[in-house]
């Protein structure tokens, strides 16, 4: 009985690990309801991420629009300044989202950044936009997070 209690208690932690833990966010317009933001890893706020790693986004949402395209837009806010934050991949069409994008369908945004070596070692907000055909923020969320080496 005790072992199969350790065994169980085992493999919960490691489905913890692997599992990516919903993030709190602050919404800064969304029109999209149900968002979850997933980042991984990042087990607590603010997110580490460290240099030299690369790191997934996964946000989950119920669209209240609908929208023949979507562009993902993201900034850094360092000292309450705003600095354009440059994504490989910013068509939201290509990142999981099948377009055209449909009133109270739900989708998943999926894309990933890498923490380059050349970044500095500082805490900043992220600000990750998703937009509209009317640049009309889908989803739009803030999370702390700390530049770490
Ligand atoms: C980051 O991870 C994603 C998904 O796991 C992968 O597609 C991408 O190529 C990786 N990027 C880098 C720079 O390692
Ligand atoms: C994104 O999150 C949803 C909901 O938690 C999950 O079902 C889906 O598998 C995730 N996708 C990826 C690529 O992680």
């Amino acid at each position: 009985m005790e072992a199969v209690c350790r065994l169980t208690a085992a493999l919960l932690a490691l489905t913890a690990l692997s599992q990516a833990q919903p993030v709190k966010f602050h919404d800064c317009g969304s029109k999209a309801e149900q968002i979850i933001v997933d980042v991984t890893p990042c087990p607590t706020l603010p997110c580490v991420l460290h240099k030299g790693q690369n790191y997934s986004v996964n946000v989950t949402f119920t669209s209240t629009t609908s929208s023949q395209t979507s562009e993902a837009v993201v900034h850094g806010i360092l000292a309450g300044l705003p600095i354009p934050f440059h994504i490989s991949n910013s068509d939201g069409c290509k990142s999981g989202i099948q377009c055209p994008i449909r009133k109270m369908q739900k989708y998943n945004y999926i894309n990933s950044f890498p923490i380059k070596d050349a970044y500095p070692s500082v805490e900043l907000e992220v600000k990750w936009e998703l937009k509209d055909d009317d640049k009309n923020d889908i989803f739009c969320w803030v999370i702390p997070v700390k530049i770490s080496s």
